[in-house]
């Protein structure tokens, strides 16, 4: 039995001074004021034990974390047809790269990387009745937490300065991927990455990912099928051009976002939030990535 309270409080002594501390994201400036110095981790086991250390009570933007629990919604909805519109292979680039959708006609590398995410988001809008409300009280549920919400100046600000997703939402629409109108499905996409949640909310979010699909109330929320499909599209596509990395590092699936958040899981074992704001070049958090090599190589727990 691992004593995970001491390893996290190790790793985050270890992490917490390391010198380069990367960069805050500032593309969407509202995202430029948070503090650099927020560190925090927070771990779940299966058994429902809960473990942290530092910040990990303290809301912060998911930004695309949320693309993993906008692919779990609409698998739920529409199944299998999703990869008519979407791929499922790594893209080797930048999560924001325009080049591919031209090349490869207007379907997507995969649901993770913008232009993906924003194909789902389309699902989302055309399915739900009323989707932002409906998409927020998914999330509220799975984590059993009401007090879950939009930062609604985060979604402006990047509704004022997200130009590069309006080229990626109107390519799309010119390849006939995008139904509803660009304006309405940035509006729920940018809503969407703008929700704030702490790691332990976190964790207790992606607990059916690592659950056979059923949530910490024990609804079914997906099929063993779909679970097995969103962890292998975590790790192979969940860290962009860096996805190799973070497997070779730390050996999980899982999903980072620019507000310097990243959860990882091993089914039925545990899920992991670690949130350090500072990126890397790639856009994935810097101490983030260092603390969950850390704590795979420590307790020799990974998928590999
Ligand atoms: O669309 C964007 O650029 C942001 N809302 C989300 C990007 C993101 O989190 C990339 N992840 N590391």
């Amino acid at each position: 039995m691992h004593d995970y309270q001491a390893i996290l409080n190790t790793i985050y002594q270890d992490t917490k001074n390391t010198e380069d501390k990367g960069v805050v994201a500032s593309y969407i400036p509202e995202l430029a004021h948070v503090n650099r110095d927020n560190f925090g981790i927070h771990l779940r086991t299966s058994a429902g034990e809960t473990f942290g250390i530092g910040d990990f009570e303290k809301p912060f933007s998911i930004q695309s974390i949320s693309k993993v629990l906008a692919l779990a919604k609409a698998m739920s909805l529409i199944g299998e047809d999703i990869w008519k519109r979407v791929d499922v292979e790594p893209s080797g680039n930048p999560f924001n790269y325009l080049a591919l959708i031209e090349v490869e006609n207007g379907i997507p590398r995969n649901p993770f990387i913008n232009a993906g995410a924003i194909v789902i988001a389309d699902i989302l809008v055309s399915n739900l009745k009323n989707p932002k409300a409906d998409f927020l009280e998914y999330i509220r549920t799975l984590t059993n937490d009401q007090s879950i919400n939009y930062n609604k100046e985060v979604a402006n600000s990047e509704k004022l300065t997200g130009f590069k997703n309006y080229a990626t939402a109107n390519l799309l629409k010119s390849f006939n991927n995008l139904n509803n109108p660009v304006e309405e499905v940035l509006d729920f996409y940018f809503h969407q990455c703008a929700i704030e949640m702490t790691c332990s909310q976190l964790s207790k979010a992606f607990y059916f990912f690592s659950n056979k699909g059923s949530c910490l109330q024990n609804k079914v929320q997906i099929t063993n099928q779909q679970v097995k499909r969103i962890n292998a599209l975590m790790l192979t596509c969940g860290f962009y051009d860096e996805a190799g990395e973070f497997a070779f590092e730390v050996g999980l699936p899982g999903k980072s976002g620019v507000g310097g958040g990243i959860v990882a899981l091993l089914p039925e074992k545990f899920i992991i939030t670690v949130w350090s704001p500072g990126l890397n070049k790639k856009g994935n958090s810097k101490l983030g990535m260092l603390a969950l090599e850390e704590f795979t190589t420590k307790t020799k727990l990974s998928i590999f």
